[in-house]
Formats: structure tokens, sequence, C-alpha cells
């Protein structure tokens, strides 16, 4: 090869079989390509390397140890346009959370790509400006909605106190940012809670929204982000002391039942990251969907650790199109292809089978309201992002 024609030699990886080092999940470190990078340093051209190069700590490590010349940043620059002025600045952008759900997983369906923790991402002509109707605002809820709801109605120069009953902010993202499968999330939340500070924002945690505290903050708007709790479907034995939804035994930071099994039921999302995290104790897992496969609601990129994972370990059991009929003591009683059997599985059952608001009293008043993420139609954190941003847009 005449390498005194090449100036840059520009590393990234993969193959659409093997689409994980394209486009790097969040379990992938930082900087994963960095050392393949090193190797081509001594052919002499300038070296760029790609690949969850995501902060300024990160970018700097790849230069600072000389492993390249050049850093790349793709889905850092997609969550925060800014980010390199930010960067630079000793700032904190917005952060990518390598989820994959926004910008790789949608790229191929020929509609604008957008991202899950930037709303404003390819819909920035429709950011209303600042306003000058400054108005008293109250948001309920400090899960992605409410936190994203807070920023925005700030930002446009609105008063605005965000209430939440939990001791810490976050919602079921902060649930989900304790597992594995999603190291980056936790980085989001740290994000907003500065962002809020900075703009001056009123978050009181461990206070609960009732009739008294809102209608002594007096809003002019009310945004209820008050988020979900687990469904659980009314199945025979659905109230026995094994059985608990994923969030609350999350919540409950239980250490897993260690030497049994677990059977988790339902496939969707929330259901694949608690099994691939219970499995990864060692704990025999039995994962029971309706769904046709694992997680549908998810993309090809979003699930491309944790498919294989489930389906290739021997002490992952997964029965799909499969309903849950009944739970007794020590076994449960499934559906398929419309027969019905018993399974012998006297473990914890684990429920993922969505959520249903929480409930909130307000008590009565003029305020305009808005509901939104999985206080309302929502099942996910970039719908909660969205239209936590799009209530705070509409504020009159
Ligand atoms: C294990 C798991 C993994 C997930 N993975 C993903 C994923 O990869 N991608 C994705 O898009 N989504 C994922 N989700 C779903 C996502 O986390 C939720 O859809 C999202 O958090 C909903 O946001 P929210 O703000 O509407 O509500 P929530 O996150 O539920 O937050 C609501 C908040 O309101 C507070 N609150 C409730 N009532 C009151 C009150 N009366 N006063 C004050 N505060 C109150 C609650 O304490 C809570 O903090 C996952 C969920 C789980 C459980
Ligand atoms: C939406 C999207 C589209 C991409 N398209 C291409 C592409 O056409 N060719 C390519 O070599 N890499 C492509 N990539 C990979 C990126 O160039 C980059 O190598 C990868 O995202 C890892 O860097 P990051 O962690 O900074 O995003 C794409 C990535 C994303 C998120
Ligand atoms: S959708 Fe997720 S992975 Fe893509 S840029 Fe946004 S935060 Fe990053």
């Amino acid at each position: 090869m005449r390498l005194d024609l090449v100036d840059v030699i520009d590393v990234s990886a993969g193959s659409y079989e093997a689409g994980e080092w394209i486009v790097q999940p969040g379990e992938f470190p930082r900087g994963v390509l960095a050392p393949h990078a090193a190797r081509y340093r001594r052919f002499g051209p300038l070296v760029a390397v790609a690949g969850r190069i995501s902060t300024g700590d990160a970018a700097e490590a790849v230069l600072a140890g000389g492993a390249a010349d050049l850093v790349s940043i793709g889905r850092a620059l997609h969550a925060d346009p800014d980010w390199a002025r930010i960067v630079l600045d000793g700032g904190a952008p917005r952060p990518c959370i390598a989820c994959n759900q926004g910008c790789i997983d949608v790229v191929h369906t020929q509609q604008p790509i957008w991202c899950v923790v930037n709303p404003g991402t390819s819909r920035e002509s429709e950011l209303a400006p600042p306003t000058t109707a400054r108005r008293r605002v109250l948001v309920i809820g400090a899960g992605p909605a409410g936190l994203e709801a807070g920023l925005r109605a700030a930002a446009r120069g609105h008063r605005v106190t965000v209430l939440e009953a939990a001791a810490a902010v976050g919602g079921q993202f902060r649930l989900a940012a304790g597992l594995p499968s999603r190291p980056e999330f936790g980085r989001l939340m740290a994000w907003y809670l500065r962002e809020l500070a900075r703009a001056g924002v009123d978050v009181r945690l461990s206070t609960r929204a009732d009739p008294a505290v809102v209608a002594d903050v007096a809003p002019d708007a009310v945004i209820v982000a008050a988020g979900g709790v687990d469904a659980l479907p009314a199945v025979p034995g659905i109230d026995l002391p094994r059985v608990a939804g994923v969030r609350d035994w999350l919540a409950r930071n239980d250490p897993g039942p260690a030497g049994t099994s677990v059977t988790v039921w339902g496939a969707d999302r929330a259901g694949l990251a608690v099994a691939d995290a219970i499995a990864a104790t060692g704990v025999r897992v039995l994962l029971l969907g309706a769904q046709q496969e694992l997680a549908p609601e998810a993309g090809r990129r979003e699930k491309i650790l944790v498919v294989p994972r489930l389906t290739t370990n021997p002490a992952v059991r997964i029965l799909l199109g499969t309903t849950l009929e009944a739970i007794e003591p020590n076994r449960l009683l499934v559906g398929r292809d419309g027969a019905r059997q018993w399974i012998d599985e006297s473990g914890p059952v684990l429920v993922s089978q969505g959520t249903v608001p929480a409930p909130v009293v307000l008590g009565s008043g003029s305020w305009q309201r808005f509901t939104v993420g999985d206080a309302g139609f929502g099942a996910s954190a970039d719908a909660a992002i969205a239209q936590g941003a799009a209530a705070a847009q509409a504020i009159r």
C-alpha cells in the first residue's frame, strides 16, 4: 500500500454480523477501540479512532495515552451538538447513554433519527423560545419525564418546583440504571440534577405531592410526571408472597434468591433486563412471555448483547408465546398453543407486565394541567423525556 498517499488512518470496527462492534452498547468500555488504534501508529500517518469516546475524560485519555492523534465523536454529538464546546469549556454536555434506541436502531427505517436523552435532536426548529410570560410551574415526579419537563420549563424562563416522593431522582430509570446492562443510564440523572441546580429549579426530594403541598406552591401550571407502578394482572395467585412486580423488587434492592430459581413473567424490555441481571448471578431463570420475540419494542442494536446472552445460557429457559394462567406456591399454570400445563417452579415470580399510572391527588385549581410519561400513555424513557419537553413547551 502507498502509505505516503494516506493522511489519516481512521479506526472503527465491526460488521453487520458483529454490529455491537460498530456502534458499541454501554457495556463496552469508553474508548474501547483505542488499543486497536494504537497498533496503527507505527505506519506513520495520523491515526484517528471512534467508539464510545463519549466524555471529555475519555477523549483526553485516548490522546494523552498516545493511542491516536484524533478522536471521532459520534453519538455524544447526537446527544448534545454543543459537546465539543462544552467539554473544552470544562462543562458537562448532555450525556449519550449508549442505549442505541433513537439513533442506530432507527437509521434503517428511513425516518429521521432521534435521541432518547435529547428531545431537541432532529427537532431543533420546533424548540419554543424563552417566554416573557413567566409562570409558576409545579412538576410532580422526578423521573425522566419530570426532570426534562422541569429543565425545559426553567430554560424557557418559568419558575419551577419539582416534587419527588422518593429520596432520589430518576424513578424507574434509576432502577434500570442499577442493572449491569445499563451502566451509562446513571449519568443522565446526575446531569439533570446538576443542570436543574444551575437553572435555579427548586427540587424537593422526599416530598409527595398532595393537595396541601400543591396549594402552597400555588402553580399556574402543573405537570404530572408521577410515572407508573407495576401492573399486576389479576391471575389466581397474584397475591402470593412469592410474587412481586419487577420495579418493586428492584426498589427493594433485594440481593436475590441465591441457590433457587426465579421466574420472570414478561419478556419486555424491563423483563429482559431483570432476567439478564439475575442470570448473571448464577441463579436459574424461567422467562415467560406472551410476546413472540424477546422485547419486541426494542430494536436489534439495543438488545444485541442481552438476547444472545439469555438465549445461549443453559440456566435460562425461555418460553415465548406463553401466558401465565395461575400461580400456586410450588407451581405455575402456563398456556401455550391452546394447551395448558403445570410447571414445577417454586421460586420468586417477578412480574413485568408494564405499568399503571401512579395515583396522584392534587386537589383543585385553575392551573394548566399536563400528564406526561408513564403517568399517562408513556412506556419508555424516550417517550417520557419527549413528553416532558413537549409539556414544558406548551405552558401558556
Ligand atoms: C428495569 C427497567 C429497565 C428499563 N429500561 C428502559 C430502557 O432501556 N429504555 C427505555 O426507554 N425505558 C426503559 N425503562 C422504562 C423507563 O424507565 C420508564 O418508562 C421511565 O422511567 C418513565 O419515566 P417517568 O418519568 O414517566 O416515570 P418514572 O420513571 O416512573 O418516575 C416517576 C417519579 O414520580 C415520583 N412520584 C410518584 N408519585 C408522586 C407524588 N405523588 N409526588 C411526588 N413524586 C411522585 C416517583 O417516585 C418517581 O420517581 C425501563 C424500566 C425498567 C423498570
Ligand atoms: C446513526 C448512526 C449511523 C452510523 N452510520 C455509519 C456508517 O454509515 N458508516 C460507518 O462506518 N459507521 C457508522 N456509524 C458508526 C459511527 O461512525 C461510530 O463509529 C460509532 O457510532 C461509534 O462511535 P460513538 O460511540 O462515538 O458513536 C453510525 C453510527 C450511528 C449512531
Ligand atoms: S439515542 Fe441513546 S445511544 Fe443514540 S445518541 Fe441518544 S443517548 Fe446516545
